[in-house]
């Protein structure tokens, strides 16, 4: 299998170079060897790797800034998956994109089902609603992976975060409004390959046959505070921890340029159904991430 993995440093991407690579060739690719506000140069980097899949961990990421860097939003997050989305289309090949449950607005209160409308509270969720958008109007093969509240223990995620204050700060306060499900990065990219090692050689045609819009992030849900609470109670080095108390807080006590959804959690029924895969309990992962990271 030929495969094209764009973004290979991101929390996902690193990862996914990882367990792509037992499947076969991975051209692996990240700023600035490709830079996906540069449309020329993406096409005929695909074009010039003519891959079987293209799985694409690139995003812009930064909720807050993108409030205000909107076209630089809008090119990585929309029109760049559309190109992506194209080229593989005039390949015959398949492209793998994830999206993010903060294309709704977290107003449902209970795990959003792919069938619900999407209404993104921020610039971020608006482009990558609208990369969806163009990756399902290009008409290739594609499987669009919506996830959330993604952590590794090597870039700046949640995790990382209160790791560090529980080492500085005797009380935290977290929010215990915003509730997801936390999605350890590792756990994605196996499936992902799971998912392709099921296609096989023929594994065009058979995502072919499965392609669509799915959501896939860690079993059960939590606010923050409560995965706060996880995370504590499963660092490795609890002799290090100089936090006593936790305490809960509104999002509205911690203004931010970007609104963020309050209950975004999704179901992943229809993931499981169809490929008979599903990622663990998301505490479970935790546990095994805090020890094994
Ligand atoms: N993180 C979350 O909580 C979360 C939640 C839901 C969904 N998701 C989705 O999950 C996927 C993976 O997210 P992640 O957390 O792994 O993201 P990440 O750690 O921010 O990684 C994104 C990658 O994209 C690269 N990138 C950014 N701008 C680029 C450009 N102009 N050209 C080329 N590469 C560029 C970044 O490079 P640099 O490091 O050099 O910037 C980085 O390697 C994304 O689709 C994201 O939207 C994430």
């Amino acid at each position: 299998m030929r495969i094209l993995l764009l973004g290979k440093i991101g929390q996902l991407g690193w990862e996914l170079h990882r367990t792509l690579s037992p499947l076969g060739e991975v051209i692996a690719l990240d700023f600035p060897q490709i830079d996906l506000t540069q449309v020329g140069s993406l096409r005929q980097i695909v074009r010039d790797a003519h891959p079987q899949v293209i799985v694409n961990a690139t995003a812009y990421t930064a909720v807050d800034r993108a409030e205000t860097e909107i076209d630089t939003a809008l090119a990585i997050n929309a029109l760049a998956p559309g190109l992506l989305a194209e080229e593989a289309s005039a390949l015959g090949a398949a492209l793998i994109h994830y999206s993010t449950d903060y294309v709704f607005d977290g107003a449902k209160g209970s795990p959003y089902l792919e069938s619900d409308i999407p209404n993104p509270l921020g610039v971020y969720g608006q482009s990558k609603l609208a990369g969806e958008q163009a990756v399902e109007q290009a008409g290739g093969i594609s499987l669009i992976l919506r996830t959330s509240w993604v952590y590794s223990l090597r870039r700046d995620s949640f995790v990382v975060k209160v790791r560090q204050w529980a080492r500085q700060q005797p009380t935290l306060r977290v929010v215990s409004d915003q509730v997801s499900n936390p999605t350890w990065a590792r756990m994605l990219a196996e499936i992902t390959a799971q998912l392709l090692a099921k296609g096989g050689e023929n594994v065009t045609g058979w995502l072919g046959e499965r392609g669509g819009l799915y959501h896939l992030a860690g079993s059960g849900y939590a606010s923050r505070l409560e995965w706060a609470h996880a995370i504590l109670s499963h660092d490795p080095q609890p002799e290090e921890i100089v936090t006593r108390e936790l305490v809960p807080a509104r999002t509205a006590d911690f203004p931010t340029p970007a609104q963020r959804p309050l209950f975004s959690a999704l179901d992943c029924k229809k993931f499981n159904d169809t490929f008979g895969l599903c990622l663990p309990g998301w505490e479970d992962a935790l546990r095994l991430a805090m020890l094994s990271e």
